[in-house]
């Protein structure tokens, strides 16, 4: 254990409470849940916070290559994913980018800004969990970790938690549990299960932000690809609901991953295909039809010209073309199919890595459910459901942390 881990170990934050009785109780110890702590405990609540795991927030700490993309400064909220889409705009305007900015500002973490608009800490993800640490206990915030929740139930002053420590008492109980990626570091399907138990509708939960693959025998030819990686147009889906991302791709042993195609595997339904436009600047068919009169190369000399090597050797092998073929000889009608391969190339995943590797779950509580000022349920007075466990699902770059902070501040203003 490093010196961070030992300050952040929650034995050391355990404080068993007397009573077991709170104002509120907060289920998972994760970006959402420790945010709605600290600012329900900042208003002089007893609050305690539950998780099964003994390390605070592991996905922040794993996330952004352990520099975590904890936000996007244009998130807004056409970067997310829900059968409400108009659901996460009230949290979301309420505590923007901005807000949680001045929060990283305020506890001297340094960032920088990545790639559109993604703001990464300069040193290690640990910067957010600590700064969390901290604002929660400036609120007392109370632990219990690791200690697990078997049920959760109601009685005439609120809920009671059964937990393997005993019996909880709160007021009100937020479940921030996030979704179901990443297993190994403690995901579990708890808040779906609580949810169900009270009977609450549920948008069937997927892997999203996910490396697509294919089947062994289609896969075949690209696997000596594995590791090029190129900045691409990505697109699924047809008419108003196409959607497309400039975004780097990566071959892969099993399929295709890297930002681009993690983007698109959220919109991916099962059965639909993808495209993917290699070349996005250059329409390529007119490009070597044009080329027939001025070049006398070949076409994989031709085309390294605009293409990793590698790649283009790869490319030209799959689609049955001969990469010494000289352009000039070669039929226009030859010229435009390979252009198309490379322009709008389709292909039929036939699946995802799953939630193994799937960096969010796509779906999960309706939001139809909840009220979208408070994250409250709505049948259910004092329940609170907030971060991933709920079905809105934002894009990659720092907007499911963005999330995560303004439905967690949400809840705990409300409460
Ligand atoms: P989160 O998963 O953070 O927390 C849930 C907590 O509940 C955990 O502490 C867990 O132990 C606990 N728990 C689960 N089941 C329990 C149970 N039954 N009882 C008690 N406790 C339980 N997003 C982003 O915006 N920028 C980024 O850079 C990244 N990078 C990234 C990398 C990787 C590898 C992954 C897997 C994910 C990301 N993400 C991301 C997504 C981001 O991590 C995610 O959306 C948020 O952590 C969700 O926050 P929540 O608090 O809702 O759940």
């Amino acid at each position: 254990m490093t010196k961070l881990d030992n300050q952040l170990d929650t034995k050391v934050g355990t404080k068993v409470d007397d009573k077991h009785h709170y104002d509120v109780a907060v289920i998972g110890a994760g970006a959402a849940g420790m945010m709605c702590a600290a600012v329900a405990g900042q208003r002089g609540l007893r609050v305690l916070v539950i998780d099964h795991a003994s390390k605070l927030a592991e996905k922040i700490r794993i996330s952004g290559g352990g520099r975590c993309n904890f936000t996007n400064i244009n998130a807004g909220p056409n970067n997310f994913i829900s059968e409400n889409p108009h659901f996460c705009k009230s949290a979301l305007s309420r505590y923007t980018p901005q807000d949680f900015l001045s929060l990283v500002k305020r506890h001297k973490i340094a960032f920088h800004e990545k790639h559109k608009g993604q703001l990464f800490c300069d040193e290690s993800a640990e910067d957010i969990i600590r700064m969390l640490k901290a604002e929660c206990d400036v609120a007392k915030v109370n632990w219990r970790m690791p200690c697990k929740v078997e049920q959760v139930r109601q009685d005439a002053a609120g809920f009671v938690l059964e937990t393997e420590q005993g019996e909880i008492h709160a007021a009100k109980v937020v479940i921030a549990t996030g979704g179901l990626s990443i297993p190994k570091i403690g995901a579990t399907d708890f808040s779906y299960k609580v949810a169900q138990q009270f009977n609450l509708k549920i948008v069937a939960p997927r892997p999203a932000l996910v490396p697509l693959t294919f089947d062994a025998a289609s896969w075949e030819a690209f696997v000596p690809l594995s590791g090029i990686s190129l900045e691409v147009d990505i697109e699924t889906g047809e008419k108003k609901n196409k959607v497309v991302f400039r975004e780097d791709l990566l071959f892969t042993h099993r399929g295709l991953s890297g930002p681009g195609v993690l983007q698109i595997s959220s919109f991916w339904q099962e059965g639909q295909s993808i495209r993917v436009n290699l070349l996005p600047e250059v329409d390529l068919a007119q490009d070597l039809i044009d080329a027939k009169t001025t070049s006398k190369k070949n076409l994989a000399n031709y085309l390294s010209g605009y293409l990793p090597a590698r790649l283009v050797d790869g490319l030209l092998l799959a689609h049955g073309f001969a990469g010494d073929l000289k352009i000039a000889d070669m039929q226009d009608k030859r010229l435009r199919l390979l252009g198309e391969k490379i322009n709008r190339w389709e292909l039929l995943p036939n699946g995802s890595e799953g939630y193994r590797k799937a960096e969010v779950t796509r779906g999960g509580v309706d939001t139809r459910e909840l009220s979208q000022q408070s994250m409250m349920v709505n049948k259910v007075p004092g329940l609170y459901f907030i971060g991933e466990a709920v079905d809105v699902t934002g894009w990659l770059g720092g907007y499911n942390f963005q999330w995560a902070w303004a439905s967690g501040v949400a809840a705990g203003l409300a409460i």
